[in-house]
């Protein structure tokens, strides 16, 4: 926030009007974002693992009060840079049964917050309802993010017992620009069953907190006004981030002067929450690195085998683990590892451990800021 402060005010000190409204909805924004239930959940419901990850503990002391349960890791669209939308993917395809669902829940009796989502399109499995439903009647918030291309009943059932948020990947206004990315997709569909979600909402002063996410490239930055018009119409929250693309693919997908702010506006050296705080699971019940490492091989064990929280908390502390947490030791007492592991090919890694953000610039995390680069026209930057 400090940086934020300072780049808002102009040369003579005093706060530009755009600047000023620029600022106050990047404050709502955090405040929607960092939702006070989903902060205290995720941080403070589980104060211990909360200390370990603040202290570095190769050990950890007890289950993480935040889960990523993936339900599918199959999709309807062929997103060209998503391991599952390319099929450059290691991993058995596989939907997560309900009964599997209920047992990882069994094993962890510190969880208050699921992310039902990681690698496919969450409702082409029919279960997800009563996931939700589950979950909400174990005080579990629920979150999940969704390409919307499908038959408007989903919507309906998925009105029924909805997540707590509902995270849209929408990446264009027109048919032209969205296909670009989300190939396959069809959006005079989407915003159809966009229009539908918002009334639906609208009529019963029920549903998720709805958030439009908007991921740029240079084929579609054009239409963000628009859909952030749309988005205020619709009363969806609306986020622009950056499309995350390899390195050598970049020029290909982003302007250079694009590439430029991005890396400019994430210079924060972070320490990977996941090995701490957030237990991600596969589809198939695998307890994964993170929600990148989706290649079976990287699997450390499977929850669908163990009988007991005691057992689940000891898997989360299996020597591969443990190792992953010495990466993010402290510098100084960081500890050379012999043989390279996953961690080490992760940006999130890199930057924790010094080495040049400007090599390293891409993360999907705290991009929010973006959309101050691409003001409506009448607006002066
Ligand atoms: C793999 S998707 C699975 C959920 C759902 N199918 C969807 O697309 O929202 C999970 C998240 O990754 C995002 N994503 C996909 N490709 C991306 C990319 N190249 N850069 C940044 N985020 C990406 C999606 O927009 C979505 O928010
Ligand atoms: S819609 Fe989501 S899961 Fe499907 S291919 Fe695109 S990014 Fe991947």
């Amino acid at each position: 926030m400090v940086i934020l402060n300072v780049k808002t005010v102009s040369s003579q000190g005093t706060m530009m009007k755009s600047e000023k409204s620029h600022m106050l909805s990047t404050l709502k924004k955090i405040a929607l974002r960092y939702n006070p239930s989903e902060v205290f959940r995720s941080a403070f419901a589980s104060p211990k693992a909360t200390w370990a990850y603040y202290r570095r503990h190769i050990k950890a002391p007890t289950l993480p009060s935040r889960m990523m349960i993936d339900p599918i890791n199959i999709c309807n669209l062929k997103c060209p840079l998503c391991p599952t939308g390319v099929g450059t993917y290691g991993a058995r395809r596989a939907k997560m049964s309900y009964e599997l669902f209920e047992h990882i829940l069994s094993l962890n009796p510190n969880v208050r917050m699921a992310d039902l989502y990681n690698l496919g399109e969450p409702f082409l499995n029919p279960d997800i309802f009563k996931m939700f439903k589950l979950c909400r009647e174990k005080d579990i918030r629920t979150s999940t993010h969704t390409n919307l291309f499908y038959d408007r009943s989903i919507i309906d059932q998925m009105l029924e017992n909805p997540p707590a948020r509902l995270h849209l990947s929408v990446d264009g206004a027109t048919p032209e620009t969205y296909s670009i990315y989300r190939a396959g997709g069809d959006f005079n569909r989407i915003r159809e069953n966009m229009e539908y979600l918002s009334d639906r909402i609208r009529k019963t002063g029920k549903g998720p907190a709805v958030e439009w996410v908007f991921l740029f490239h240079k084929g579609n930055k054009q239409d963000i006004f628009t859909a952030r018009e749309m988005a205020r119409r619709l009363n969806f929250q609306f986020f622009v981030r950056p499309l995350v693309v390899p390195p050598h693919l970049a020029p290909e997908w982003h302007d250079p002067e694009d590439l430029k702010k991005v890396s400019a506006s994430f210079h924060m050296n972070v320490v990977c929450p996941h090995l701490w705080l957030k237990m991600t699971i596969k589809p198939t019940g695998a307890l994964a690195f993170c929600c990148f490492a989706y290649d079976d091989a990287d699997d450390i064990g499977s929850l669908a085998d163990l009988n007991t929280p005691e057992e689940l908390l000891a898997l989360w502390n299996e020597g591969i683990v443990r190792r992953g947490r010495t990466c993010f030791q402290r510098k100084g007492t960081f500890r050379e590892i012999s043989k390279p592991m996953l961690c080490e090919t992760c940006n999130v890694y890199k930057r924790s451990n010094g080495l040049d953000p400007k090599k390293y610039p891409y993360n999907t995390h705290a991009h929010d800021w973006m959309d101050r680069e691409f003001p409506p026209p009448n607006v002066k930057k």
